[in-house]
């Protein structure tokens, strides 16, 4: 007898669990991401709508789990880490679901709710550059100077925000490609600084420039900024001038056939006897 009310007991434990945990199931982050620009550094998932908050901690190189400046208990997916992982090492970061009501015994209670991981990230290697601002003085000839400007950064240092230059220092170069325009030769190279010469261009030609921020401490595949906008240098005044002769010469031509034309047909009429026959 004693053991059938066990079994009843269980039975009756056992489905109240089932209902519960089918009524509340606890939303989870999932498809935790990340996307960095410019060592702006967002933290995105997706997760089931609920009342349920989100806090994030993050660890570096396998590190104690800390407290995010900006993202505790918080109901948005996503979560800006930029001033937490502003260091050259590997994060790792824990998104932990929390009831929405306010509790006070944090780490006990937690332990029940799901939490999910990030891949590891490493700013320095991985967070996308941008395309950047440049523009060429001519300085002569066959000379012509590229000065870029360094990219802001998403990270700030008390009111400054700082440059790729700041954060990068030497790493940070940038390669310069370019070519004579309407042809099909490019060349590029790398340079230390953000402005750089470039020499031995053909006089009088127009050439096309483009920059792209490089880093060659990086792995292969994010080595590369993106590519910056064309910047063509203007090509010599013969050319223009060549096409004005163009337009003139055609101008002229046409005003010769319409006045041969003209004068033609003039010819004609008064050949034309029935006009010729009038009396004086
Ligand atoms: C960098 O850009 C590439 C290509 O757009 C993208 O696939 C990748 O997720 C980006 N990485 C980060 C960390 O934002």
């Amino acid at each position: 007898m004693a053991s059938l009310k066990t079994v009843l007991y269980l039975g009756v434990c056992l489905s109240a669990w089932i209902i519960t945990y089918a009524d509340e199931k606890v939303p989870k982050a999932e498809n935790v991401r990340w996307v960095s620009v410019d060592f702006k550094t967002v933290l995105h998932w997706t997760t089931d709508p609920s009342d349920y908050k989100y806090t994030v901690h993050y660890a570096s190189n396998e590190g104690e789990w800390r407290e995010t400046l900006n993202c505790i208990q918080m109901s948005l997916t996503e979560c800006d880490l930029s001033s937490d992982v502003k260091m050259n090492s590997t994060y790792n970061v824990k998104i932990q679901t929390e009831p929405a009501i306010e509790y006070d015994d944090y780490s006990d209670d937690l332990e029940e709710y799901p939490r999910s991981y990030s891949p590891p990230f490493n700013p320095f290697r991985e967070t996308n550059i941008s395309a950047v601002k440049f523009t060429v003085a001519v300085v002569d000839e066959s000379r012509v100077n590229v000065t870029i400007t360094d990219p802001l950064s998403g990270i700030h240092e008390g009111k400054k925000q700082l440059s790729l230059r700041d954060i990068l220092k030497s790493e940070l170069k940038y390669k310069i490609s370019y070519y004579k325009f309407g042809s099909t030769g490019k060349r590029d190279f790398i340079s230390n600084s953000s402005t750089a010469e470039v020499s031995q261009l053909d006089a009088g030609q127009s050439y096309c420039f483009m920059v792209a921020a490089f880093i060659p401490t990086r792995p292969k595949i994010t080595q590369q900024g993106a590519w910056s906008a064309q910047w063509c240098t203007p090509g010599d005044e013969p050319n223009l001038g060549a096409w004005v002769g163009a337009v003139v010469i055609l101008l002229t031509v046409l005003v010769i056939i319409i006045l041969v034309t003209v004068l033609c047909c003039k010819c004609c009429r008064q050949k034309d006897p029935s006009q010729s026959s009038t009396p004086v």
